[in-house]
C-alpha cells in the first residue's frame, strides 16, 4: 500500500447537493490507485458517532435546543476523530470525511444563528489541531438540491425550512470567503462526471505537492 505524508480532505454542501456521489467516486479512486484511504460520514463513523446521529437526525426530537445541537455534532466528530481519523493520518493514510467542521458552522452557526465564536470556542476542544487539507464545497441551488431529494424521508435537519437552508448555503460561501485557499468551491448543477474531473484535478495536484 503506498503511504504517503497524511492528508484530510472534506466534502461539503446542503443536503441534496451531491457531496456523497463525489466522495465516494474519489474514494474508489484513490483506492484504486493503491493508497490507503477510508471515508467516514458526519455525524458517525464510529460506534458512539452513529448513536449520536441517531439523536440529532431523529424528527422526533423537536425539542432539541441550538445547543444542545451544536455540542452533540462537535461529540460525535470528537469520538470520529479520537477513534479513526487521528490513527489514520498518523499511519499515513489519507482520510476523506462527508461533512467536517464547516457544517456546523454553516448549519448550527449561519443555520440557527448561533454565535460563531461559540462554535469556534468548541471546535478548539473538539478538534484541535485536526484540519483538513482541502475542503470540497459542492455549492448547488436550494432548488436543484431538492429535486435530487425527492423521494426520500427527511430527517430532522433536511425538514427545515427554505430561509434556514438558504443561510446554510451563504455561510458556506462566507467560510470560503475567509479562507479561500483551504477550498475547491464546485458548480453542484453540473453534471457528475463533470465534477468528478474537477476534484481528480485538484486532489491530484495536492498529492504531486506532498513529500
Ligand atoms: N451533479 C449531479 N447531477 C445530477 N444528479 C446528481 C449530481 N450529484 C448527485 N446527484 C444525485 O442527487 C442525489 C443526491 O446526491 P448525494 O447523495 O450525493 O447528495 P448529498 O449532498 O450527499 O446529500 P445529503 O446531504 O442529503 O447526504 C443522488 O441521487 C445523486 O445520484
Ligand atoms: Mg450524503
Amino acid at each position: 500500500m503506498k503511504t504517503i505524508r497524511p492528508l484530510l480532505i472534506s466534502f461539503e454542501g446542503i443536503d441534496g447537493s451531491g457531496k456523497s456521489t463525489q466522495c465516494k467516486m474519489l474514494y474508489h479512486e484513490l483506492i484504486g490507485r493503491g493508497y490507503g484511504v477510508h471515508l467516514y460520514r458526519e455525524p458517525g463513523g464510529t460506534g458512539i458517532s452513529e448513536k449520536i446521529r441517531d439523536i440529532l437526525l431523529d424528527r422526533e426530537n423537536e425539542a432539541m435546543s441550538p445547543i444542545t445541537e451544536m455540542l452533540l455534532y462537535f461529540a460525535s466528530r470528537n469520538q470520529l476523530i479520537s477513534e479513526k481519523v487521528v490513527p489514520a493520518l498518523e499511519r499515513g493514510e489519507i482520510v476523506l470525511l462527508d461533512r467536517f467542521v464547516d457544517s456546523t458552522v454553516a448549519y448550527q452557526g449561519h443555520g440557527r444563528s448561533l454565535s460563531l465564536e461559540s462554535i469556534w470556542n468548541v471546535a478548539e476542544v473538539a478538534i484541535g489541531e485536526v484540519w483538513p487539507d482541502l475542503t470540497i464545497l459542492v455549492d448547488t441551488p436550494l432548488e436543484t438540491a431538492e429535486t435530487r431529494m425527492d423521494d426520500r424521508e427527511l430527517d430532522r435537519l433536511e425538514a427545515e425550512n427554505a430561509d434556514f437552508k438558504q443561510r446554510t448555503r451563504n455561510g458556506y460561501l462566507q467560510l470560503v470567503k475567509d479562507e479561500p485557499q483551504r477550498f475547491l468551491v464546485l458548480d453542484g448543477r453540473e453534471s457528475i462526471d463533470k465534477l468528478k474531473q474537477q476534484v481528480l484535478a485538484r486532489v491530484d495536484q495536492l498529492l504531486d505537492s506532498l513529500p
